[in-house]
């Protein structure tokens, strides 16, 4: 676990009231989520998936889409994906509760299609505001899909990952989806550079955040 690289002597209540501050607001916009009937997802879903973890998170996975499993569970990341998910989190030395979990789309496409543009359109607020709430200092963003629709490109996830890339003020890391590992196991190698790399950068901003404060 590393939270303790982003260490800001902010202990005990304080952090505890900032976290039930957050919870709130989630809790808020879950409630809007739940009643979202601004594409036609919501004639299929079963479950409005909005996402997971630790309100103060320092650090937020964006996935693409539910599939069945999410779809039905209401949760993130639940089916296979998931399971290697918590994997390679475990392996970088993260647990699942302490990151924040969600999608770009928190209605499941049907037959786990490809997100359509109206679908992103009308659900990228609901990520941004989850991103305001829980304001990680780095993202963690699986696959190809969820990538371009970040950044507004249709490069290879090949193009985009293995570099740290800032968006709106977050530093992200983009790697291959666990769904793509599980289909092309090769891909496992430069999966875990890439969690090495978003690892290493959490400790640079740690160290950096540490420096400040033996200044002042
Ligand atoms: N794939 C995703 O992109 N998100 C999930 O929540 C599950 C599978």
């Amino acid at each position: 676990m590393h939270s303790f690289l982003f260490s800001n002597g902010e202990h005990g209540l304080h952090r505890e009231e900032r976290s039930s501050a957050s919870s709130q607001e989630l809790a808020r916009l879950f409630d809007k989520a739940k009643v979202c009937r601004n594409c036609s997802l919501a004639a299929s879903r079963l479950n409005v998936v909005f996402g997971e973890g630790d309100p103060l998170a320092e650090i937020a996975v964006i996935g693409e889409a539910p599939g069945a499993e999410e779809d039905a569970s209401g949760r993130p990341f639940t089916g296979r994906s998931g399971q290697l998910l918590d994997k390679i989190l475990e392996a970088a030395g993260f647990s699942r509760q302490e990151v924040y979990i969600c999608n770009i789309l928190k209605c499941r496409p049907p037959g786990n299609r490809n997100p359509l543009k109206d679908e992103i359109r009308s659900c990228m607020p609901l990520l941004l505001e989850q991103l305001q709430i829980v304001r990680p200092k780095v993202i963690l963003i699986l696959g190809k899909v969820a990538a371009n629709t970040i950044f507004e490109n249709s490069l290879s996830l090949g193009a985009i990952r293995g570099k740290m890339k800032a968006w709106r003020g977050f530093d992200c890391c983009c790697t291959f989806h666990p769904a793509a590992v599980l289909r092309n196991p090769r891909l496992k190698k430069e999966w875990m550079e890439d969690m090495q790399l978003m690892t290493d950068h959490c400790e640079t901003l740690g160290r950096k955040k540490n420096a400040r404060e033996n200044e002042n």
